[in-house]
């Protein structure tokens, strides 16, 4: 059997392990000194003012969302979020003590449909969580105009889309304040960590308390003015990190290589599937590398057993969150509500394009995805 092409892959090289030997030497484990450094070196790549990392990219959404409770949000008031996405998304904002209100996609581009975001603001709405999926960065334009005209918060979920641009500005800089993740399928990988990064000081200083259980500014040992978590990152975690952002760029370039190898070999396939193409006017994360087929008969399953077969790690498109996972059932919502984040979810998966992917890796993927069409085609529907 050939070897396994997975999603993502860490490997740890020199500067973190001699980072993480640092770390032991000075018997030290907890947040620290790297992860100060971490923080300041990230918000560099990209001019993020304010820069708070965390334990994971869903502390990093939650402790966001709850900044809204510095803006007068009552618990259960309500933030939008696309029905497609990640679970952590939906969880993020459960956990926060918010209520997530889903609003359906573009099954071509995997992001939350701008067009049908006014009809699910209630007088309890306080913000939209626009989801930048698969790294191709949402219509922002559209998406501030409507939080604008309505006086709501803007927050990014920017967790697949590290270092994205929409015309010419990065993602993360469109509203009040972004989060990313650095688990292993992202470009920077800390084994598990995130970030809240804003140019909004006010949520910069909630997330600075909530992160450490709602604690005075200023960090008095214990004295608390609001709920918070325990979601501090720590330097073992930053040790990996500072690695990553040393060589973001390098990475970056690498996997959008591999990306743009993969739609240059599928482009002749495009009457049958949506690709995770690069939108006009933006330059897209290389997160990973997804199709949708453009109709149900050509059968996903078909596809992921061909995946199979060439020992290619595949992963569903998520799913959507209110309809196709028990998690959400508790809301009432019923099959049928989101019918394009429900097409995805069964007929789109997504595959890696990660850095240390081979030639021979991807002309393996390549040769996946022909066989696969070819054989659409020779079906002859
Ligand atoms: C869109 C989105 N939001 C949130 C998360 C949660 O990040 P983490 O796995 O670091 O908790 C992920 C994870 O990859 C994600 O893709």
């Amino acid at each position: 059997m050939k070897r396994r092409i997975e999603f993502g892959e860490l490997r740890i090289g020199t500067e973190a392990k001699m980072n993480l030997l640092d770390c032991v030497s000075k018997d030290w484990a907890s947040s620290g000194p790297k992860v100060r450094k971490f923080e300041e070196k990230w918000g560099k790549l990209f001019n993020y003012k304010y820069n708070k990392a965390l334990s994971s990219g869903t502390d990093a959404v939650m402790n966001l969302v709850s900044s809204l409770y510095e803006f007068g949000a009552k618990r259960g008031d309500e933030v939008i979020v696309p029905a497609l996405s990640f679970i952590a998304t939906a969880n993020a904002v459960s956990m926060a003590g918010l209520t997530p209100v889903f609003v359906d996609i573009k099954r071509d581009t995997l992001n939350i449909d701008p067009d049908k975001i006014e009809a699910a603001i209630t007088p309890k709405t306080r913000a939209v969580l626009a989801v930048h999926t698969m790294g191709v960065p949402c219509e922002m334009d559209k998406i501030k105009e409507i939080t604008d005209k309505h006086d709501l918060m803007l927050f990014e979920d920017c967790c697949e889309a590290h270092g994205a641009q929409y015309k010419d500005n990065y993602i993360g800089t469109f509203g009040d304040g972004a989060a990313f993740s650095y688990y292993v399928a992202h470009l920077i990988c800390c084994g598990e960590g995130g970030m809240v990064s804003t140019n909004n000081k006010e949520v910069a200083e909630a997330v600075h308390s909530t992160r450490t259980h709602g604690r005075k500014n200023g960090d008095l040992y214990f004295s608390f003015d609001r709920i918070g978590y325990n979601s501090k990152m720590n330097d073992l975690e930053a040790s990996l990190g500072l690695e990553g952002v040393g060589e973001f760029w390098q990475t970056y370039r690498i996997r959008k290589t591999h990306l743009f190898y993969l739609l240059k070999e599928t482009a002749k396939y495009r009457e049958f599937a949506y690709f995770n193409e690069q939108p006009d006017g933006t330059d897209v994360c290389p997160h990973g590398f997804s199709v949708v087929l453009k109709d149900e008969k050509y059968n996903i399953n078909r596809l992921c057993e061909i995946l199979d077969n060439h020992n290619i790690h595949w992963k569903r498109n998520f799913g959507s969150t209110p309809t196709q996972h028990k998690a959400y059932e508790f809301m009432g919502h019923k099959l049928g509500d989101f019918p394009e984040s429900e097409y995805v979810g069964i007929n789109g998966i997504h595959v890696g394009v990660h850095q240390y992917l081979s030639m021979m890796d991807l002309e393996r993927m390549a040769t996946a995805f022909s066989e696969f069409f070819e054989e659409v085609i020779s079906n002859n529907y």
